[in-house]
């Protein structure tokens, strides 16, 4: 499957929001992943909808909005207002409304994902397949950037790829999010995973173009 990089924004320099979208559509990025944190789901508080809405009018890149937080629901009309291309929620707060939540926001013409936490069983995203664009698996523990990749999360994306193929969805889009680096996204790749998020990897590099095309090549 083709390889695509979404840089997280969580690991670049706030100030200069509109142009460190201008630098990534610049380098080459699938995608901007926006990191957005309550201070409860995840301690830290990022940024919300008002944010991606000073920003749209700025970049033409695919806004993948991944929400931290409690009660997802009460915020993706203001995110699809404000411009965002992708919400994905996780299942540790949907629970069983997790299908409910993923047809409003598609519902919004807003693509959408579902999300598991490394402690979440892979097979708890198994019952939405129906209702996604994309499968989002954290391998590492929500909240900061810059952790170490948790190998576990190998299998798990194994064992989604596995379900996708399956059931009829091969190519859906399977996204890691935590620790990707250029020395590890060929086993990630392999595993079945075809959407890199990279914060630190991506904005600590001195070129940031070669270091994304770098992980497209994984
Ligand atoms: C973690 C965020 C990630 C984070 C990844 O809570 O969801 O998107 O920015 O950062 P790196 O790539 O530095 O591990
Ligand atoms: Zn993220």
């Amino acid at each position: 499957m083709k390889i695509k990089v979404a840089p997280s924004i969580l690991a670049s320099d706030f100030s200069a929001a509109g142009q460190t979208f201008a630098r990534l559509e610049q380098s080459g990025a699938d995608l901007a992943h926006c990191d957005v944190m309550d201070g409860n789901f995840v301690p830290p508080i990022t940024f919300g909808a008002q944010f991606i809405q000073h920003i749209r009018p700025h970049t033409k890149l695919f806004l993948d909005c991944h929400l931290m937080t409690l009660h997802p629901e009460t915020h993706i009309e203001s995110f699809a207002a404000a411009g965002a291309d992708l919400i994905s929620v996780h299942t540790e707060v949907c629970g069983k409304r997790t299908g409910e939540v993923l047809r409003a926001i598609r519902a919004l013409g807003v693509k959408a994902a579902a999300v598991v936490n490394p402690a979440t069983p892979v097979t708890e995203l198994f019952d939405w397949l129906g209702d996604v664009d994309m499968y989002l698996v954290m391998s590492v523990v929500p909240g900061w950037g810059g952790q170490k990749f948790i190998p576990e999360s190998l299998k798990k994306l194994e064992e989604l790829r596995a379900f996708c193929i399956k059931n009829g969805r091969p190519d859906l889009d399977i996204e890691v999010d935590g620790g990707v680096t250029e020395q590890n996204a060929g086993d990630i790749a392999a595993a079945g995973a075809n959407v890199l998020v990279a914060g630190s990897t991506v904005f600590r590099s001195a070129d940031m173009r070669a270091t994304i095309e770098a992980l497209r090549r994984a």
